[in-house]
């Protein structure tokens, strides 16, 4: 990147230190006590007890000095706060939606939506449903179904867009189960549950192409969108010389609305937003909003939130803050392929895949090797990371999931680059140490996600 006639080679954290939270630094010994009072769930241990905390990059992300400033700002009325007209002014300059309903978190704006529009016996199509929106359209009596491309099954495959819908599936399924049974089509921006990939604004033409043939309403779970955004411009044919707002605006202009966390690229602690063309929708939707969220001007969220939100959807599409958040989780990939790690390429845009099946060979999916590396990378070095296999996915009725993965998830702005070569060497090692890694299992489980709560021993 060039700044005036200085090349640059390094790309920096856009951003310098103004506050600090102290990490608690633990021994090996201590780790191992830990991990026994939490019975090997790594869900059960005290943030206080972890080094480096990659479990999620949801609600996680450091606020920058302006948006602690604008919860300053925040307006506290109950009806019509200016801090919602603030959020409105800014998501609707940057999506071009104007029926704006915020909420208190993505999974809010999924039920609401589902409960508009789903019921018993339809069908929901989406590249992949987060484990959320699944639940979410299954609780209304519809069928999620996923219609991702092949290449993001696999692990090696280096498609640049490997979170895309297969359109001639997605075609297949409307043609067999009669629009009339799809109330609507769903593509999740970037794909989080198939390894934070991207989807092109290609195929998601192709997508409203399809949505328009048969009149079904194209909608975008679009919780990572300025992710998304950046890998467009880095990697679809004609897109480089486009601006991040643009390819944003792009993106939204396609769909007829967007369920949205913005716990994630929102850059705040908690927030969503549910966004709509149709003012119809919208207001059915508003009046289910009042039932659980609250007023529509606030949904669920104090003002200060809102106006939290409003700030980070500016700072958001900054192409720098966008340069060094994909560039350093792919550093991390980079680091980890260089000590012989499988992972998942390439790395996505929030976080990076460990492909724990190749990981741990010796460990069989009957004793959880993603577990096992979860387990041993918080023994080893203190990280927390989130096992996304046959314990997330199994047990009960449930198929085997087809590949047991590790997610190291990045929060924004809070870790620097030398804790990503932290997490990096203690990966690294543990890997050069796998034939020590013991398999585990489950002596205690509940009915439904099982990860949350279950406890475990080591064989
Ligand atoms: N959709 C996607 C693609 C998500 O990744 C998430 C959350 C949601 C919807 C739900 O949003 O948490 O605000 O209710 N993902 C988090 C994660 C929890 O760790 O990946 P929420």
């Amino acid at each position: 990147m060039l700044f005036g006639a200085f090349e640059v080679k390094t790309i920096i954290e856009p951003f310098r230190i103004k506050t600090v939270e102290p990490i608690r630094m633990t021994t090996h010994r201590e780790r191992e006590a830990i991990l026994r009072v939490a019975r090997f769930n790594l869900f059960g241990v005290h943030a206080v007890d972890v080094l480096i905390d990659l479990l999620t990059d949801s609600g996680t992300s450091a606020m920058s000095s302006e948006q602690w400033a604008a919860i300053m700002r925040g307006d506290e009325s109950y009806a019509g706060a200016r801090s919602f007209f603030r959020l409105y002014d800014r998501v609707c300059e940057m999506t071009g939606f104007k029926e704006i309903l915020p909420t208190h978190q993505g999974r809010a704006s999924e039920r609401i939506l589902f409960d508009t529009l789903c019921s018993e016996g339809l069908i929901v199509p989406n590249n992949c449903h987060f484990d959320t929106t699944r639940a979410n359209v299954e609780q209304s009596g519809a069928q999620a179904v996923d219609l991702v491309i092949d290449a993001c099954k696999d692990p090696a495959s280096r498609h640049p867009f490997k979170g895309n819908m297969d359109v001639d599936r997605l075609r297949a399924l409307i043609e067999k189960e009669g629009r009339e049974r799809i109330p609507l089509c769903m593509v999740t921006i970037t794909n989080n549950s198939g390894g934070g990939q991207p989807v092109s604004l290609e195929n998601l033409r192709s997508v409203r192409e399809v949505c328009d043939e048969f009149e079904i309403p194209f909608f975008l779970d679009a919780c990572r969108f300025a992710e998304n955004a950046y890998f467009i411009k880095q990697r679809e044919p004609g897109m480089s010389d486009r601006s991040i707002p643009e390819i944003v605006r792009e993106t939204f202009d396609l769909a007829d609305g967007a369920t949205i966390s913005a716990k994630k690229d929102g850059l705040v602690n908690i927030g969503g937003l549910l966004l709509f063309r149709d003012r119809d929708l919208a207001l059915q939707a508003r009046n289910n909003l009042i039932l659980t969220e609250g007023f529509p001007t606030y949904g669920g969220l104090a003002g200060r939130d809102l106006d939290a939100m409003a700030q980070g959807f500016v700072e958001i599409v900054d192409e720098h803050y966008l340069a060094y958040r994909i560039r350093s989780v792919a550093y991390l990939g980079e680091k980890m392929v260089a000590g012989g790690v499988p992972i998942m390429e390439p790395p996505g845009g929030h976080a990076v895949y460990i492909d724990a099946g190749r990981f741990c060979p010796h460990i069989p999916p009957t004793q959880f090797p993603g577990q096992a590396v979860v387990v041993g990378l918080y023994r080893h070095a203190g990280i927390r990371a989130v096992e996304i296999g046959s314990v997330m996915f199994g047990g009960g009725e449930h198929d085997a999931p087809d590949m047991e993965l590790v997610r190291l998830a990045i929060p924004r702005r809070v870790y620097t680059q030398s804790h990503i070569d932290y997490v990096a060497e203690a990966v690294v090692e543990l890997y050069e140490n796998r034939d020590s890694l013991k398999g585990l299992r489950i002596v205690e489980e509940p009915p439904a996600l099982r990860h949350f709560t279950a406890a475990f021993e080591e064989c």
